[in-house]
């Protein structure tokens, strides 16, 4: 595989965070770049607590503190310019993302592979404001990344094998397993996953049963690990009502329209787990 040594990571929320950790366990040296030096140290702390926790399960190679010292957080975009691979992992929003990799196009040297986390948003849109489609790819993680084993692997129009193939051999090197997916709105996990929450918004909004019992009939039933609405606060009511609204309106279908009552928590500012209210309290 091309020499990867050092990977950038854009933002250092739940995802970015995960993603710095797994890369700085699996051997790389990794930059973490957030705007908000507050958000970068609730990161480390955060990561050093689920690094903790890992070791004392044995399922940490080294020590905490190896691991930790192979990340840099940074809060200076600039200070990517000697990454070999970054994933971009900010917030769901289309403008800020493309607004990035023009960004990342000036300041990463030509030959480095630029990865957007996106769950939702087109990577040859992305790839587009770059001057290196070819070298720009989706590397869409699962929450929490350190405990979750999928990566969904997403082709731009121009991506190039080569590239691919790369990032393929990076998510592994991570242990991760890559499976690949068409650049269409939601790939595979949230085309299925996202629909599914909104429907529990709708089941809900009708009376169909209580938040609780409609968890518990799904984790019940269907043996998930999480309920719909355990998961969603957990994901984010803000991400999830993104997504939907991708769906909707690039897959132009009315069965994608967002539940009003998901939309209506999110206008109130019950975000979930990350704002101590969403469909529960916290
Ligand atoms: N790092 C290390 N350890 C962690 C951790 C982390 N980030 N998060 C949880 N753990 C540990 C807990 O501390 C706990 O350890 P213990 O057994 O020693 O106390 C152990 O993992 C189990 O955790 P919990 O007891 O809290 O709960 P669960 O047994 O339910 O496991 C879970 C947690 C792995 C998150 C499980 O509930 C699960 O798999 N949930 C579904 C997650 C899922 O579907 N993710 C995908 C979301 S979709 C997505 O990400 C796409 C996006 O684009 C929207």
């Amino acid at each position: 595989m091309a020499t990867i040594n050092r990977i950038g990571v854009i933002g250092c929320g739940q995802m970015g965070g995960g993603i710095a950790q797994v890369a700085a366990q699996s051997g790389y040296q990794v930059t973490m770049f957030d705007v908000s030096g507050s958000q970068l140290e609730k990161a480390m702390t955060g990561m050093e607590k689920s690094l903790t926790k890992l070791s004392e399960k044995g399922k940490l190679k080294g020590t905490v503190a190896e691991v930790i010292k192979r990340v840099r957080p940074v809060s200076q975009i600039e200070e990517l310019g000697n990454c070999d691979f970054v994933i971009e992992a900010a917030s769901e929003n289309r403008e800020l993302k493309l607004k990035l990799f023009g960004d990342l196009d000036r300041i990463v040297p030509k030959g480095a592979i630029l990865c957007t986390n996106t769950s939702s948003i087109s990577i040859t849109e992305i790839a587009r404001q770059t001057s290196r489609a070819e070298k720009v790819a989706g590397m869409h993680f699962m929450n929490p990344v350190p405990l979750m084993s999928l990566v969904e692997g997403i082709r731009g129009l121009a991506t190039s094998n080569e590239t691919f193939k790369i990032v393929r051999e990076v998510a592994e090197s991570m242990g991760k397993v890559f499976i690949e997916a068409k650049d269409a709105p939601g790939f595979v996990v949230n085309r299925v996953l996202l629909p599914f929450i909104n429907e529990a918004f709708f089941a809900l909004q009708e009376g169909l049963a209580s938040p609780k019992d409609i968890d518990q009939a799904i984790r019940l039933g269907l043996n998930h690990p999480m309920g719909p609405f355990e998961l969603a606060d957990y994901v984010g009511l803000d991400v999830c009502l993104s997504v939907m609204e991708i769906l909707h309106r690039d897959l132009g279908d009315s069965k994608y329209r967002p539940a009003p009552l998901l939309r209506k928590y999110v206008e109130a500012g019950w975000f979930g787990k990350k704002t101590g209210r969403g469909v529960y309290v916290y």
